[in-house]
C-alpha cells in the first residue's frame, strides 16, 4: 500500500497553512488539478488527507466512527468553549443520545410558536435599531444603508434566544451577555483549532466567559426546576430527558448543550442570512418574486401583512429555494474534518491506486471533506457559480436530474422543487453535512431565516451598490468580507 500524494510545500511543519487558510477552495482546486481527488497536505504539523467530490464526501462522512473520529478532531477546540461532558467531550454514543434530546426541543409544536416570536423580534428591531433610522422616519424616498452581517448577527441572536434558548435568556440578553458571547466566540477561531492553548488574552477571556456563561444558564435551569414550569422550549425539553442508563441530565450538561447550540446556530445562520440579503439586493427579479410570494399568500387588502403559520412557511417555494441556493454557493462550513484512528484504505473508485496498490491513510492523519467543492462542481451544476434559486424549482434542470439519478441508484425518493433533497453521504449538496454527524438544526435554520427575510422584505426594498463581497475564510464560519453594505428604502404601504 502507498500513501496518497502529498502537496508540495517549502516550509516543513508549516506546510500549506497559508494557501489553505487564505483560500481553501482555490487551494483545493489547484491541488485537484495536480494530484486528483485525494491528496494530503501539511497543516502546521498535522497531515490532512482531502477527499473531494461526492465520492470523497461519502468516504469521509459515511466512514465508520471507529475509524474516523469527529471528537478527536474537534474536542480541543470545542470543550473549552462548550464545556465538559457534552458533544465532543464524551464518547460518540453518548453524544448521539444528546442529539436525540435536542431533537425533542426542535419539535413541530415548538416551531409553530416560533414563527410569530421571530416576526415580533424582527419588527421590533427594525423599529428601534439605529441602522434602520430611515425606515423609522416617514419619508419613503430616502435610502439608508447597513452592514449586512452586523445586522444579521444581532437579529440572529435575538431570534434564537427568544425561541430556542428560552425567555429568560432573551430577557437577560443585555450588554453583559453580548460581551460574554463575544469573548467566548473569540475562543472559537482557526487559531484555537491549531493551538488549543496559548498564553494569550483571548484564551484567558474564553475561559472566564465560559465559566460565567455556564453559571448564567445553570441559574436559569435551577429556577425552572424549582418552579416546575414547562415552557415548551429547549430547556424544558432537556430537563425532561433521560439517558438510556436512566440517568437524567444534570444542570451543567444542559447548560453546556445550550452553549453548544448557541455557537452552532449563531454564525451559520447569520452568515447565510447575510449572503441571502446580498444576493436579493443584487438580483431584483428574485427579490420581487419573493415579495410577491408574500403578498399573494399573506397580504391584506390595505397593504399590510398577516402572520405566517409554520405549515404555510414550509409551502413557499421561492423562499425555500432562496435559502437553499444561498447555502449551495455559501455553505458556512467549508471543511469537515475527522481524526483517523486506524489505517484506512482509500476505495479505488475514489483515488486511482498507484502501482503499489490502493492508497492507505495512516492512523494519526486527519481526513477532510469539503462539500463546498461538489456544490459548485460543473459536472453536476449548470452555471455552477451563478446564484440562481430557480434551479431548484426546474424539474428539468441539471441539478434536478443529478439528484434524480442519485435517488434512483439509491432507491430513495426525492421531493423536488422544495422540501427534501437527498441527504445521503454521497450527495453533491451537503451544506448541513451528512451521516451520523449531520446537522439537527436544519429545519430551525430554514424557519428562522425564512421568517427573518420575509419580515424584513415585507417592509423594505434593498439594493446593492457595491460588488458582491468575497468570502472571508479567516473565521471558522465563512463570512462576507467587508465592505458588505446594503441600501434599503421603506416600501410604500
Ligand atoms: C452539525 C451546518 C445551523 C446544530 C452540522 C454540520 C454542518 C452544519 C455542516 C456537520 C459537521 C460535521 O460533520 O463535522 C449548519 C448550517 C446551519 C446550521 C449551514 C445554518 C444555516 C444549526 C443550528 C443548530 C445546529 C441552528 C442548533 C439548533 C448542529 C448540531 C450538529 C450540527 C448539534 C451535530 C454535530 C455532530 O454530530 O458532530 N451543522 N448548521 N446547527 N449542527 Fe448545524
Amino acid at each position: 500500500p502507498s500513501l496518497p500524494p502529498e502537496v508540495f510545500h517549502i516550509i516543513p511543519i508549516f506546510g500549506s497553512a497559508m494557501s489553505y487558510g487564505n483560500d481553501p477552495l482555490g487551494f483545493f482546486a489547484q491541488c485537484k488539478e495536480k494530484y486528483g481527488n485525494v491528496f494530503t497536505f501539511v497543516l502546521l504539523g498535522r497531515k490532512v488527507t482531502v477527499a473531494l467530490g461526492p465520492k470523497g464526501n461519502n468516504f469521509v462522512l459515511g466512514g465508520k466512527s471507529m475509524a474516523f473520529s469527529a471528537e478527536d478532531a474537534y474536542k480541543h477546540l470545542t470543550t473549552p468553549v462548550f464545556g465538559k461532558d457534552v458533544v465532543y467531550d464524551v464518547p460518540n454514543e453518548l453524544f448521539m443520545e444528546q442529539k436525540k434530546f435536542v431533537k425533542v426541543g426542535l419539535s413541530v409544536e415548538n416551531f409553530r410558536a416560533y414563527v410569530g416570536m421571530i416576526e415580533d423580534e424582527v419588527d421590533h428591531f427594525m423599529k428601534t435599531d439605529a441602522a434602520f433610522l430611515i425606515f423609522q422616519m416617514n419619508d419613503i424616498n430616502d435610502w439608508g444603508r447597513f452592514d449586512v452581517t452586523d445586522i444579521m448577527a444581532q437579529i440572529t441572536i435575538l431570534t434564537a434566544s427568544r425561541t430556542l434558548q428560552g425567555s429568560e435568556v432573551r430577557q437577560g440578553l443585555d450588554k453583559t451577555f453580548s460581551e460574554l458571547f463575544n469573548d467566548l466566540d473569540g475562543g472559537f477561531t482557526p487559531l484555537n483549532f491549531l493551538f488549543p492553548n496559548l498564553p494569550l488574552e483571548s484564551y484567558r477571556k474564553r475561559d472566564v466567559a465560559h465559566r460565567k456563561m455556564s453559571e448564567f444558564y445553570v441559574d436559569i435551569i435551577r429556577k425552572r426546576r424549582e418552579s416546575g414550569i414547562d415552557a415548551q422550549d429547549m430547556i424544558s425539553a432537556l430537563i425532561s430527558q433521560k439517558y438510556r442508563s436512566g440517568r437524567p441530565l444534570p444542570d451543567h450538561e444542559i447548560a453546556h448543550i445550550l452553549i453548544a447550540l448557541l455557537m452552532a446556530g449563531q454564525h451559520t445562520s447569520s452568515a447565510t442570512g447575510s449572503w441571502a440579503l446580498l444576493h436579493l439586493a443584487e438580483n431584483l427579479k428574485v427579490q420581487e418574486a419573493f415579495y410577491q410570494e408574500q403578498v399573494k399568500n399573506f397580504g391584506n387588502p390595505d397593504g399590510t401583512f398577516r402572520s405566517m403559520t409554520y405549515e404555510e412557511l414550509r409551502e413557499l417555494p421561492i423562499m425555500d429555494s432562496i435559502v437553499r441556493e444561498t447555502l449551495r454557493l455559501h455553505p458556512p462550513i467549508h471543511s469537515i474534518m475527522r481524526y483517523v484512528r486506524s489505517d484506512v484504505p482509500v476505495p479505488p473508485t475514489l483515488g486511482a491506486p498507484s502501482k503499489d496498490g490502493a492508497y492507505v491513510i495512516p492512523r494519526g492523519y486527519y481526513v477532510l471533506a469539503s462539500p463546498s467543492v461538489s456544490q459548485v462542481d460543473p459536472e453536476v451544476w449548470h452555471n455552477p457559480t451563478t446564484w440562481d434559486p430557480t434551479r431548484w424549482s426546474d424539474p428539468e434542470g441539471v441539478a434536478a436530474k443529478a439528484f434524480k439519478s442519485y435517488a434512483d441508484e439509491n432507491g430513495e425518493t426525492i421531493d423536488f422543487g422544495f422540501g427534501a433533497v437527498s441527504k445521503g453521504t454521497d450527495s453533491p449538496y451537503q451544506p448541513f453535512g451528512a451521516g451520523r454527524h449531520r446537522c439537527i438544526g436544519e429545519q430551525f435554520a430554514y424557519l428562522q431565516l425564512g421568517t427573518v427575510l420575509a419580515t424584513m422584505l415585507r417592509q423594505v426594498e434593498i439594493r446593492l451598490d457595491q460588488p458582491m463581497p468575497e468570502h472571508n475564510y479567516h473565521t471558522m464560519i465563512t463570512m462576507p468580507k467587508k465592505p458588505r453594505n446594503i441600501c434599503y428604502r421603506r416600501r410604500a404601504l
